[in-house]
């Protein structure tokens, strides 16, 4: 049986032409900065993000990792949202391997961080019984919130913030063109008030592998010797930028598609009785939904059920599943998959 697969947007294959370009691609030793196809895909980054330059690294996780291991050293401490992937998902990379204290606050469901909790965090550096703040993380889109976009205008008062207190500030972009494609802005204004800013080529874009991690120059020399340190120097890895590529020039601009579609899941799974979805404004390719109070079932049933029928999605919690559209996610799917639901519930 064909599946379709709405876990994540992550499960994405890569398109033909990026099998194509793969084939072809020009590679180099790029741990020696000889891969021509990593570094012109690290320039094409870092002009889309506006930065001065970015490196290529194996995932979003080390992308994120790095920024904070390049920002911070042990003991210093990170303001980051409660329901961020960095604090969530990331294995507590910062703090196992760097050393570095997380200061969660709460995310709002919009995703963002209060301005006020943010100011409040901020340890004084004079009293030695606190550890350092150093940096502030902000995630965009935010995926646990929703999928759902920041605005430029509430990255750029954060910016000010931090800037205003010392402080470095870094955004997981792993979805920004998901965020710039909904908000109608170019990545590079969601990244300018940022120092540093990961994205991924994989999820949306459908590389099969890969982030680039983006900021100074002076920055991105330092990430490099973080990333050797986590073994993510790569050798003849043109052949995965050459994917990356591909992702940049012919996939961003397609996203608005995907959120259609996740606009047209999210009214059909409304319609049906028994389930309740989570609307919110400014989200992508995202749908949360709940089984309403009183369903007699809960969500690794109907997720076994889904999966009888040819549909994946992911249960994240006792009732509640995440349904992400992607480039292999087409309009009969999203039609066959508001059926299987009805039928299942
Ligand atoms: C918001 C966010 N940041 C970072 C990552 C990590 O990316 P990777 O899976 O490439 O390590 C993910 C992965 O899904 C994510 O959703």
């Amino acid at each position: 049986m064909e599946f379709i697969d709405l876990r994540s947007d992550t499960v994405t294959a890569p398109t033909p032409a990026m099998r194509e370009a793969m084939a072809k691609a020009d590679v180099g030793d790029d741990v020696y900065g000889e891969d021509p196809t990593v570094n012109r895909l690290q320039k094409m980054a870092a002009e889309q993000m506006g930065k001065e330059a970015g490196l290529f690294v194996p995932s979003g996780t080390m992308g994120n990792l790095a920024a904070v291991l390049t920002h911070c050293g042990r003991g210093d401490e990170v303001i980051m949202g409660n329901l961020g992937h960095t604090f969530l998902f990331e294995g507590g990379g910062i703090a196992a391997l760097g050393g570095v204290h997380p200061h969660t606050l709460p995310n709002r469901p919009d995703g963002t961080l209060e301005l006020e909790d943010i100011r409040g965090a901020i340890r004084d550096a004079d009293n030695p019984h606190y550890p350092t703040t150093r940096l502030v993380i902000l995630e965009n889109t935010h995926n646990r919130c929703g999928g759902v976009a920041i605005t430029p205008e509430y990255t750029r008062k954060v910016g000010e913030l931090a800037r205003e207190a010392g402080l470095k500030l870094h955004l997981d972009g792993a979805r920004i063109f998901n965020a710039a494609a909904v908000l109608g802005v170019p990545a590079a204004e969601l990244a300018a008030p940022v120092d540093t800013v990961t994205f991924c080529l994989s999820k949306g874009l459908c590389a099969p592998v890969g982030s680039v991690l983006c900021g100074s120059k002076e920055f991105i020399a330092r990430v490099v010797r973080i990333r050797k340190q986590l073994g993510g120097g790569m050798r003849q890895v043109g052949v995965l930028a050459a994917a990356g590529i591909v992702a940049l020039e012919q996939m961003t601009g397609r996203l608005a598609e995907d959120h259609l579609r996740a606009t047209r899941l999210s009214d059909g799974l409304a319609a049906i009785s028994g389930v309740e979805v989570e609307q919110k404004a400014l989200s992508t390719n995202m749908v949360f939904v709940r089984l309403a109070e009183g369903v007699p079932t809960d969500s690794t049933k109907v997720e076994a059920r889904l999966k009888d029928r040819g549909i994946l999605v992911g249960a994240v919690g006792p009732r509640r599943f995440r349904l992400v559209t992607h480039y292999w996610i087409d309009d009969a799917a999203v039609e066959r998959t508001v059926e299987a639901f009805s039928k299942v519930i």
